[in-house]
């Protein structure tokens, strides 16, 4: 194990709640049914991707400007949110795990569908932790799709077989386990089948977990 490659929203800070109220409030104002089990569904997928499937609750169609347009007002919505994060809204154990990779001389890297998460790292006063961030407007295949993990990795220079991604959605964890990563999912048993490793809550993660679980594995 060489590297960790975190997603952001869900995983590092709770601005999976804020994309869920905004997308709530934007499916409400167009009449549209809209729940948490079905904003499982949206968890990282992009903006756009997004859109489309809570505009498939829809009968009636949409053209390509009123879609730029719904989107945007989500993302200002979205954006009036974020504005208010602060350290303190650092999941439980992050900030520590950060640290002890760090101190044991192990790589980090970011790779998330947001074009808010440069942003968000910054409020959270934790961007100087990461090698690096992966520019999600250079990825042509979101998750599920291993593009994004396999991309972190390579601007690591690790091979994706010495890597560890931490996903909260089913869509993230499928692109780790395709870019050939150890998988380790936080959230629910239910959502998270497939991963390696499941922690209940950030708070559970650590170096040693990681490499005990990963190592293995790899046995
Ligand atoms: C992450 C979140 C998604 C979000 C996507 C795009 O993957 O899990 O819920 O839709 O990023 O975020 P953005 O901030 O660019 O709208
Ligand atoms: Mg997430």
């Amino acid at each position: 194990m060489r590297a960790v490659i975190f997603d952001l929203d869900g995983v590092i800070t709770d601005t999976a709640e804020y994309h869920y109220l905004a997308w709530k409030s934007l499916a409400e104002e167009l009449g549209l049914p809209f729940n948490k089990d079905f904003n499982e569904k949206l968890k990282g997928i992009s903006r756009m991707e997004s859109l489309e499937l809570v505009l498939s609750l829809d009968q009636g169609s949409y053209s390509e400007e009123q879609k730029l347009q719904l989107a945007a007002k989500k993302n200002d919505l979205y954006k009036t949110m974020i504005a208010q994060v602060t350290p303190a809204d650092l999941l439980p154990g992050i900030e520590k795990l950060l640290k002890e990779l760090k101190e044991a001389g192990l790589l980090t890297a970011l790779a998330s569908a947001s074009k808010n998460a440069s942003f968000i790292l910054d409020r959270l006063e934790v961007a100087h932790y990461f090698d690096h961030i992966v520019d999600v407007a250079l990825i042509r295949q979101g998750k599920p799709d291993p593009e994004i993990f396999l991309t972190a990795a390579a601007k690591l220079g690790v091979a994706p077989a010495d890597c560890v991604g931490i996903e909260d959605a089913e869509a993230g964890i499928q692109s780790i386990l395709a870019a050939g990563m150890f998988a380790v999912g936080v959230g629910t048993p239910a959502k998270m089948q497939q991963a390696d490793l499941i922690v209940s809550s950030t708070e559970r993660l650590s170096l040693s977990l990681l490499q005990s679980s990963f190592i293995k594995k790899a046995l």
